[in-house]
């Protein structure tokens, strides 16, 4: 059954069909096996046009205005959640019946998906944003502080994680003891957003789904019982006459955690090793502190967090040119886009000053356009900026490790040292 569950969750093709695929670049940047660079064959797709028609059945893009028409047109539908049907949410809460995400707000269309929508969008708007600042200033310092004592540390757990836990659980006003739980679903589950390969796999994923299912649920009860000025509270005062069922409000709970730390520690991971790794861009950071807003654009866009996402055709519509039938598969390869030629010049180049560089489309578009980007630029900003102001001559202690996952790209690892004598 389990098994069955994986299949229905059509998370990836077989490992035969993709063998069988042979040459098809597509293939290669959809597999499993680890792809370091994925860009080659980003490159490839658009060199074959503004829409590519893998081998495997469904089109991709990695052309930058074609992934926008794409994400922006109404009648490209994001995948419905996979509907295992057997449980009752509201009977038997607590129990996972299939990926969490799956039926969050990135699954639902509309009308339900613009309900929903509405009601935690005023928790991210600017004006929202811009009362957390001070907020975000400290929990970046604290983390830092934490750290002070050391020569060496691992900037990804240490740092790159714990900024955004932190500042994900201030906003769902969860106390934040559970960080370590938090980051360790956010990689189990976030990893699986590429597929899972083996039934030991699939328990590993279902097991954090079930601890993070509970949790959810628990957190919903009782903030149902003592009801605060927190987005959870917000989600179950608007349950009813939104129609949202029990499911609904764990899921989008539950992606308001994963999404907004998953993420962004690759956002900060990723930009610290692209500062470590070009010298020039780090000294000019270190030089001008304002320029950290746009080395934040320039991030997302070079070695962008979310590689990825796909839409699915309601009903005929023209792609790139092409007139695709009701049901196609398209995936956007957002990385790819936001290294297109016709938009960025000398795109593999890593620019801090890069006037375009927010043109890129790391955080999607249209109507599923990310909830949280003013909240992933405002952290991502400090982060940087904070970091390299302690730490000017920070530098690498060892090699990094990246994530072995396509869709999400970030880093596991990055030993550090201060440069600061103690
Ligand atoms: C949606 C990227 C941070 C909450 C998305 C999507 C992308 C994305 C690409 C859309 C996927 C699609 O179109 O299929 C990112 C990146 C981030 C980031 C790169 C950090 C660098 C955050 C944060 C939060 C957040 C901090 C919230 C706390 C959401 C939500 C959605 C979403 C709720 C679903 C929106 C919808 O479906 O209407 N994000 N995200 N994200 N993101 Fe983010």
């Amino acid at each position: 059954r389990e098994f069955r569950q994986t299949a229905i969750m059509g998370l990836r093709r077989s490992a035969t069909r993709l063998v069988a695929a042979g040459g098809d670049p597509a293939a290669k940047v959809l597999g499993h096996r680890p792809l370091p660079d994925p860009h080659p064959f980003y490159d490839e797709i658009r060199d074959r046009g503004p829409l590519y028609r893998s081998r495997l059945g469904f089109h991709v893009t990695a052309h930058h205005a074609t992934a926008s028409a794409v994400l922006r047109d109404p009648a490209l539908l994001v995948l419905p959640g996979a509907e295992l049907g057997s449980v009752d949410w509201d009977r038997e809460p607590g129990k996972p019946v299939a990926h969490l995400i799956e039926h969050s707000l990135l699954a639902m269309n509309p009308p339900v998906h613009t309900r929903l929508r509405r009601v935690v969008a005023p928790w991210f708007t600017p004006r929202a944003l811009r009362t957390r600042t001070e907020q975000i200033e400290k929990t970046v310092r604290g983390c830092l502080d934490e750290l002070a004592h050391l020569d060496e540390f691992d900037l990804v757990p240490e740092f790159a994680v714990r900024v955004p836990v932190r500042v994900i659980c201030d906003l769902l006003a969860v106390d934040d003891s559970r960080e370590n739980d938090f980051a360790r679903w956010g990689r189990i589950v976030g990893g699986s957003l590429d597929g899972v390969r083996s039934l030991t796999e699939w328990r590993v994923v279902a097991e954090s789904l079930r601890e993070m299912t509970e949790f959810f649920t628990d957190l919903i009860e009782r903030r149902r019982a003592e009801p605060g000025e927190d987005v959870v509270s917000g989600l179950i005062a608007a349950q009813d006459s939104e129609e949202l069922t029990a499911r609904d409000l764990v899921a989008t709970t539950a992606l308001l955690l994963g999404a907004g730390f998953e993420t962004t520690q690759s956002l900060i991971g990723n930009g610290v090793l692209a500062l470590l790794e070009h010298p020039v861009q780090r000294a000019a950071l270190v030089a001008d502190p304002a320029l950290a807003g746009n080395a934040v654009e320039e991030v997302l866009r070079w070695d962008s967090p979310v590689q990825m996402t796909a839409r699915l055709s309601d009903k005929a519509v023209t792609v790139g040119g092409r007139e695709l039938p009701p049901a196609s598969a398209v995936v956007t390869l957002l990385g790819g886009a936001n290294r297109d030629p016709e938009v960025f010049a000398d795109p593999h180049r890593f620019d801090i000053t890069r006037a375009n560089a927010r043109d890129h489309l790391a955080f999607s578009s249209g109507a599923h356009y990310c909830l949280g980007a003013g909240l992933a630029r405002m952290e991502g900003e400090i982060a940087l900026r904070e970091l390299f102001g302690r730490y000017p001559d920070l530098s690498a202690a060892g090699a990094a490790r990246r994530g072995p996952s396509r869709t999400l790209h970030g880093l596991l690892s990055l030993p550090v040292r201060t440069g600061v004598a103690k």
